[in-house]
């Protein structure tokens, strides 16, 4: 499946100071929320609708609505937490599950801490949401411990992509659409994106 990267000068110039080292905590989470709400706004292009009948002050109409309760969202902690208030001003009946994991600083493999989700998610088109896909390992593990409870319907949505992890998930999980605010360059010797951001997680939480 191609990757949807976000093309629009509003996102660039939200990307230009969200990569900035000399942006503050505050902005840099108000920035992750506002990319958020976009990539939402791609992502949801083609979401479930229905036909249902309201009256304006005129004249009664037909209009039609989004389907919230079919959309589950899965944040990968910490980071993906981050990208959650963007989303929910746009679906906010939406079901929240989450999943916890952590890259080891040596071999750069996630591990899972944490898998919580709605019951019923088999039934659910799920959104994974992390500002990072870098390697894709987390990425793809989260995505593969949702098909375990079988979803069938899964997008990524990340707010900075490398090609490696790109190239990895669309391997592993050919059916996942990505939907990206930014495909850049590479990955390090340390597995960070270049230019990337830095850490997602400690920018946003203020943790280094
Ligand atoms: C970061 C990021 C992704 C992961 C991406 O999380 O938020 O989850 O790394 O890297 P990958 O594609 O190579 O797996 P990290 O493990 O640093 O945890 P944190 O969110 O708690 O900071
Ligand atoms: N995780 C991050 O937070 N940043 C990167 O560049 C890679 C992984």
């Amino acid at each position: 499946m191609e990757v949807i990267e976000l093309k629009h000068p509003l996102v660039e110039h939200k990307l230009a100071i969200l990569r900035d080292k000399n942006t503050g905590t505050k902005e840099f989470r108000e920035l992750v929320s506002e990319l958020s709400t976009m990539l939402c706004y791609e992502a949801m292009k083609e979401a479930d609708i229905y036909e249902t009948e309201i009256e304006t002050p005129m004249t009664k109409m037909k209009v039609k609505k989004v389907n919230e309760d079919n959309y589950v969202f899965v944040p990968i902690l910490r980071a993906g937490t981050g990208m959650l208030d963007g989303i929910i001003k746009l679906i906010p009946n939406a079901k929240i599950g989450h999943v916890g994991m952590y890259r080891d600083e040596n071999t750069f493999k996630p591990n899972v801490y944490y898998f919580k989700v709605p019951k019923d998610i088999s039934k659910k088109e799920v959104l994974v949401l992390d500002p990072m896909l870098a390697t894709g390992g987390s990425g793809i593990d989260a995505i593969n411990l949702l098909k375990e409870k079988g979803v069938k319907k899964i997008k990524f949505v990340c707010i900075i992509s490398a090609p490696e992890g790109i190239k990895k998930m669309q391997e592993i999980h050919p059916d996942v659409q990505i939907y990206t605010a930014s495909i850049d360059k590479k990955l390090n010797e340390n597995a960070y994106i270049v230019p990337g951001l830095g850490d997602a997680g400690d920018r946003i939480f203020g943790t280094k």
